[in-house]
């Protein structure tokens, strides 16, 4: 059935700018990590982007590894540009990654200026785009110089096939060693995207100060600790979850080693009158370095439920220390 989004699409979502640049993002965006390869129902993932645009989603984050199987994610995209929102491209901001393993040989994964330039000409293709609107290099490359892998950033950019430079997964140091050669190129790092939620704070010993200095925003991903830090898992491991799928990256004994704590921070969500999952999004929103979460989903439903985060009151230094003392109890 032919798709007309919502007409009040824009009345639903707030649009912080990302650092000191002129973008704008979605406060929640969302990922095609799960739930969009090719061993995933294609009508599912497709009522889960309509739904997301129509509240206000604007963002949708890819990588070239995405699936599975790898690239399948990007071409399942590739297909609902292509039926429903071809009309509507430039609403969209759409991103890819480079930097995992794509292909056998030398050329297939990390940061060389090789790999990352095939990689991106190769997602262009899957995703039937001329340019997607942010290209991160997804993992620092111990052997290939920095200059070299931000030297591919700086060229996806200028020749046109990105309109944005990010970076993911660089450690404090490494994120402001990227970030000066990217200002020499000329070409800005505008985003950072880093793990971040209630569980897992490494951000907090560095970089986001390292940002915060040098006026870059960043999307946090795993908000929900990929579904820990939701209702899904408080009575038993559902059949339909990440945690019992087969490619899911979600281990079982993780879900059960943090039940205890997920229940206590439960009630504490239950008291303010939000789910946990919404919970665990105030929670990394309330920093002004942090632009957008990023979540997954594997339903409509979740998005809706995770996207009405926006409506809470923020937390208070009360709840703050309750949430600290049931993480730092363990
Ligand atoms: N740059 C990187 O290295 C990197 C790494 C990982 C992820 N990412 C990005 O981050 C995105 C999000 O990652 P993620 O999927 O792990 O994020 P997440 O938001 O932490 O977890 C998403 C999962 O939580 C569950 N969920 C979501 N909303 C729920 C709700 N309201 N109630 C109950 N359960 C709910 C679903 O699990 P079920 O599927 O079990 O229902 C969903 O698949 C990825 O798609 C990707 O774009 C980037």
């Amino acid at each position: 059935m032919s798709y007309a989004p919502a007409s009040d699409r824009y009345q639903k979502m707030q649009y912080p700018r990302c650092g000191q640049s002129g973008l704008k993002l979605p406060s929640i965006s969302l990922g095609l990590w799960h739930n969009f390869g090719d061993v995933d129902d294609f009508e599912n993932a497709r009522a889960m982007v309509r739904c997301a645009f129509d509240a206000g989603v604007t963002h949708f984050d890819l990588a070239n590894n995405y699936g599975p199987t790898a690239g399948s994610a990007e071409r399942t995209f590739g297909k609902l540009l292509a039926d429903d929102f071809r009309p509507y491209r430039d609403e969209l901001l759409i991103s890819t990654k480079a930097g995992y393993g794509m292909w056998e040989g030398p050329y297939g994964e990390w940061g060389s200026r090789k790999y990352m330039i095939s990689s991106l000409d190769q997602s262009l293709k899957r995703l039937g785009l001329d340019y997607v609107d942010i290209f991160y290099s997804h993992r620092p490359d111990p052997d290939t110089p920095m200059e070299e892998t931000m030297g591919a950033l700086d060229f996806a950019v200028r020749s046109g096939r990105a309109l944005y430079a990010g970076i993911s997964n660089y450690s404090a140091e490494q994120t402001r060693e990227a970030v000066r050669i990217l200002r020499e190129l000329g070409t800005p790092c505008t985003i950072h995207q880093p793990s971040y939620n209630i569980f897992d704070r490494w951000v907090e010993s560095g970089l986001l100060d390292v940002l915060d200095d040098e006026g870059i925003g960043s999307i946090v991903f795993c908000p929900l600790a990929q579904g820990m830090l939701t209702n899904k898992y408080l009575e038993n491991v559902p059949s339909e979850s990440r945690a019992v799928k087969e490619h899911g990256c979600l281990r079982q004994d993780a879900v059960i080693e943090k039940l205890a704590q997920v229940r206590a921070l439960n009630e504490i969500a239950l008291a303010r009158g939000q789910s946990l999952a919404q919970m665990a999004i105030t929670w990394v929103l309330r920093r002004g370095t942090v632009t957008s979460a990023l979540i997954g989903a594997s339903r409509p439903q979740q998005i809706l439920d995770n996207i009405a985060a926006l409506n809470a009151a923020s937390l208070s230094t009360e709840e703050l220390q309750a949430i600290d003392e049931i993480c730092f109890s363990a």
